[in-house]
């Protein structure tokens, strides 16, 4: 299916972000949306996670990618926000159950942390793997209805 895909990084994740857009270009199934950092300088990960994670709130791209060192930083930031399902992911099983469990709409790299590789094939695998649905979905209506719901005591 072709995917509108948002990417984004902070300095620590250029290198693995600008592999991933090359990579995502060469395949030409997707509508590729670079947000930037476009070079080495620091940038603060806080504002790149928050404007991919906004643009996938409010539905703009069905999926987004983030990259920082550790993906540490970058996954707290882009979770705060509503129907955003970030995922930062280390193996190829972590990244299948985000998609057929969670149904992540974010997949988030540590740049520092992945071979490219094994980064290229979870980003492959992140944009073609379906949600199962069922049982997960009611998991899925769980967690706004849940920590949406006012405190009792
Ligand atoms: C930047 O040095 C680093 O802290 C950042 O890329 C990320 O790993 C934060 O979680």
């Amino acid at each position: 299916m072709d995917m509108n895909v948002i990417i984004g990084s902070d300095h620590g994740g250029f290198d693995l972000k600008e592999e991933i857009r090359r990579f995502l270009s060469e395949k030409g199934e997707h509508i590729v949306k670079d947000i930037g950092t476009f070079n080495h300088d620091p940038v603060d990960y806080p504002i790149i996670a928050h404007e991919v994670a906004k643009n996938i709130s409010e539905e703009r791209f069905n999926r987004g990618i983030l990259v920082c060192g550790s993906g540490i930083g970058m996954s707290i930031v882009a979770n705060r926000q509503r129907n955003v399902r970030a995922a930062l992911c280390h193996n190829l099983y972590t990244v299948r159950l985000s998609r057929e469990h969670n149904d992540a709409n974010i997949l988030v790299l540590g740049g520092r942390v992945l071979g490219l590789g094994l980064a290229l094939e979870m980003v492959d695998l992140f944009l073609t793997t379906d949600f199962e649905g069922g049982r997960h979905q009611r998991r899925l209506e769980e967690i706004d209805n849940i920590t949406n719901a006012p405190e009792t005591d």
